[in-house]
């Protein structure tokens, strides 16, 4: 009897090695059976060493990501630099021919993400996904998707952040591109997926998704965002061409933990996804009543969201199948985070135009 031929491993590197990437470097190590680490790089030597004590001796660290993207030995890269660099990123790993799984999202503006969208489609013998949601939310979009709420009409979001006193998320917000392109972006996603929006069987013009957003925001703890005219609590309502609508509250303040959650409203029933944001199933009981702890950060609730996109993104590339969150979809979603920023700092709504733009203007 012959053994069977092992599967393929897909080589990787992680460009970032900070908060999010030294996480995904570990879970691409450790927790995603058909990848193997071979590298990884971040301009910023701390979290160089850091990364040396966390991952395995074998993987090839550096400050430079140009020197991974030479390296013949990497077929695919996963980005998760500060945001400000992804657009510039994900095009030179494009075109150094590695197949890539960015970090959410996109870009911080429009314009920037428009080329990636282009020479995305130039090589299309490269697979690019970007970000991924967690089982809960998969779960949630099969039954809305299969008629089993009637017809979905609404999704109510909120994404609440933990409150940092430390003054590590106002640097942060300088290269974040503001609460919307930062946070909000999961919501508007969610929304979009959801309420299944881009399908054209529902739209008058395809090109058009959208018909007009309105936000609102307010610095209520971080008085240091200012200065990067960002806000710490702010609010949006997204109105869909498909007849459907979001309601999304985006916060930095909550002083229990992390708090994520989100209503899917049909015709016939109403999903709740997370409403209690527990770190795991123990309730206590105690002088202070009947309560359970709560998820301290985006790392404890969505860790093993974080895993499954990995493992996803690999499964895909290596069996030739289509990339299940598209550059397109993040591309869509970023407009939509645009279009709100322009609309909190000018305190206006914001319509799109028929080739489904925003028209940012006074
Ligand atoms: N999916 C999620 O829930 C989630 C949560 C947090 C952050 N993120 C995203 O992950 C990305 C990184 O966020 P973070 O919190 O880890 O930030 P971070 O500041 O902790 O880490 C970013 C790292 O990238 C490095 N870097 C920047 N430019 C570089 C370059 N040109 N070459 C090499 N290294 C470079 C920095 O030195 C830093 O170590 C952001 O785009 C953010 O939006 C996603």
């Amino acid at each position: 009897m012959t053994n069977p031929t092992p599967p393929t491993k897909l080589r990787m590197a992680v460009l970032g090695l900070g908060r999010m990437g030294l996480r995904h470097a570990a879970n691409v190590a450790y927790r995603t059976p058909r990848a193997e680490l071979v590298a990884g790089a971040d301009a910023y030597v701390p979290s160089l060493e850091k990364a040396k004590g966390e991952l395995p001796p074998g993987v090839y660290l550096t400050t430079s990501y140009q020197e991974v993207l030479a390296m013949p030995n990497v077929d695919a890269v996963l980005i998760a630099t500060e945001t400000a660099s992804h657009a510039k990123l994900t095009i030179e790993a494009v075109k150094a021919g590695k197949h890539v799984l960015l970090e959410k999202p996109i870009s911080i503006d429009v314009d920037a993400a428009r080329p990636v969208v282009e020479v995305v489609k130039q090589h299309p013998e490269v697979d690019v996904m970007v970000g991924f949601f967690d089982e809960s939310y998969q779960y949630a979009a099969n039954k809305a998707h299969s008629g089993e709420l009637g017809k979905p009409y609404l999704v109510k979001s909120a994404s609440n952040d933990t409150y940092d006193p430390t003054g590590f998320f106002v640097q942060y917000a300088k290269h974040s591109g503001g609460i919307w392109i930062d946070a909000g972006i999961h919501d508007i996603d969610g929304a979009r997926w959801l309420l299944d929006v881009a399908n054209p069987k529902n739209l008058r013009n395809p090109k058009k998704q959208v018909s007009y957003v309105y936000a609102s925001g307010a610095i209520i703890r971080h008085p240091g965002l200012a200065e990067h005219g960002d806000v710490d609590s702010a609010q949006a309502i997204i109105n869909f061409e498909n007849g459907t609508s979001s309601n999304i509250h985006a916060s930095r303040t909550s002083t229990h933990g992390h708090d994520i959650f989100c209503e899917v409203f049909g015709t016939e029933t109403k999903l709740y996804i997370n409403p209690i944001p527990s770190i795991n199933k123990v309730q206590i009981r105690d002088q202070w009543g009947v309560r359970n702890e709560t998820t301290s950060s985006f790392l404890d609730r969505f860790k093993d969201a974080f895993v499954n996109e990995v493992n996803e993104f690999v499964g895909a590339v290596l069996d030739g199948k289509p990339m299940p969150v598209t550059v397109e979809d993040a591309f869509q979603a970023s407009q939509i985070a645009v279009a709100l920023t322009w609309s909190q700092r000018h305190n206006k709504p914001v319509l799109f135009d028929d080739d489904g733009e925003p028209i940012l203007s006074e």
